[in-house]
């Protein structure tokens, strides 16, 4: 274990586990999973899990992390010693963070194309029509889109091998406020586009016969996608998370942080898409072409654009790195590899992954797996089968393994803080939770 380094301030570890929150979860795939399951129902029921299940399951990730000082395999090693099956969980984790740092990669690859786009002036003056093409091309364009892949996944593995992560979350802790500020701009103008109020409709009055097994555990997925849950990231980071901070408040503040920006998103994403006749089910053209349409609109939207674009990049970075830091704190830990083999190995391989997700999404590509392109699988399978079976299993791990003991010393930080909260949480921890969980991942299967 040895002496390992923490976060320097309180709002260091914030600054940290919101960047790895706050990315393309919020802007690119909220959007995408509340417009293909109903909105306003959808919003509703994604709300309510982030506070009764995110939440603990944040402050169950932090606790193990801190307490055990490990990685994400370790973690279980270390507070279920001998233990073989309890450190599945962290092997699900690594594997997890593995693949959805392959195609989220080509998610940031589409950000950092736009950053070019928005740079040279493209999207200025164009329909709607010849935007959506220009993506669709820009997809379909096997070399544009490897190079801007292989560019996000080396400056990842750049910032994991040179141990700047804490240099990001500085600047981060700047830029963020920044692309906040844009957001809330952006939501005025949105907000006063014609047509806008029946996306305003859409994105928040619920329809609860919408309400389906399947529209559950999508909303679960995403939280938990969102949040960074159910993979070790926040064990990983956890265990840099000095002895004095206290948990809860800032599991509390990340997933505020969060989820406002992903309801930013939504608010401004689901008008301007009805004002200008985008399908809410259309996917990543949500993001990828509503916003551009919208910048256009704007006075001064050249720079909003442009900075826009390259804010959203930083936020993917500060995210990837989480992804990136669980596989390789793993390998340099527990197989003693060295950090940078660790970091190049897991890069590359995840690149490859990368190319393939990125190439299955073009038109006419056969590369699918059980009737969905390779890109979709990968999403599919992590967030709402390795993630959530993952945040299943450690509540669980919390509630019914660890020492109750250990739970409080680390929730209160040895007896000074949070001594209400601690008893509500261990009970939503140790049986809300799990139960929750588990009837959610059942009722998938029943409607
Ligand atoms: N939470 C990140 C986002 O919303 C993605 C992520 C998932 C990061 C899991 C780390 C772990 O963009």
């Amino acid at each position: 274990m040895g002496n390992r380094e923490s976060f320097g301030s309180k709002f260091g570890v914030i600054a940290a586990a919101a960047g790895s929150a706050i990315g393309l979860g919020n802007i690119y795939r909220f959007p995408c999973e509340a417009g293909a399951n109903g909105g306003g129902a959808f919003f509703i029921v994604y709300i309510v899990i982030v506070l009764l299940l995110g939440l603990p399951l944040m402050v169950s990730e932090f606790v193990i992390g801190r307490r055990s000082k490990r990685n994400a395999v370790g973690a279980f090693k270390t507070l279920a010693p001998g233990s073989k099956s309890w450190p599945i969980i962290g092997y699900m984790g690594v594997i997890g963070a593995f693949l959805i740092l392959a195609f989220y990669s080509t998610v940031a690859g589409w950000t950092l194309d736009s950053v070019f786009k928005a740079v040279t002036n493209y999207y200025q003056g164009k329909d709607l029509a010849t935007i959506e093409e220009g993506f669709t091309a820009s997809i379909d364009n096997t070399w544009r889109s490897i190079i801007w892949e292989a560019a996000f996944i080396f400056l990842t593995a750049f910032i994991i091998i040179r141990g700047i992560e804490k240099g990001i979350e500085k600047y981060s802790k700047i830029l963020m406020p920044i692309l906040f500020v844009i957001l809330v701009i952006l939501c005025v103008k949105s907000l006063t586009l014609p047509g806008a109020k029946e996306g305003l409709t859409f994105f928040f009055k619920p329809d609860f016969s919408k309400i389906t097994g399947r529209v559950l555990v999508n909303a679960l997925g995403q939280a938990f996608f969102s949040l960074s849950l159910g993979m070790g990231a926040l064990i990983t980071y956890g265990s840099y998370i000095a002895k004095k901070d206290n948990l809860a408040s800032t599991a509390l503040m990340v997933s505020l942080c969060d989820t406002l920006i992903a309801t930013l998103a939504g608010i401004i994403i689901f008008p301007a898409a009805f004002s200008f006749g985008i399908q809410p089910e259309a996917g990543a053209s949500l993001a990828f072409n509503t916003l551009p349409m919208l910048f256009n609109q704007m006075a001064g939207g050249y720079f909003f654009c442009l900075i826009f674009f390259i804010l959203l990049a930083i936020a993917a970075l500060t995210s990837s790195i989480s992804l990136l830091e669980v596989v390789v704190s793993y390998l340099t830990e527990e197989l003693k590899i060295t950090r940078s083999k660790a970091t190049t190995l897991a890069a590359l391989g995840s690149f490859a992954l990368c190319v393939i997700a990125g190439m299955s999404l073009q038109t006419g590509s056969s590369l699918k797996v059980f009737n969905l392109t390779f890109f979709d699988a990968l999403d599919k399978f992590t967030a709402t089968i390795l993630m959530t079976i993952g945040g299943l299993f450690t509540v669980i791990f919390l509630g019914w393994k660890m020492r109750k003991s250990d739970f409080e010393d680390e929730f209160t930080n040895g007896g000074n803080v949070n001594m209400r909260l601690r008893k509500i949480f261990y009970f939503i921890i140790k049986f809300i939770a799990p139960l929750a969980i588990t009837v959610i991942l059942i009722t998938q299967w029943i409607k």
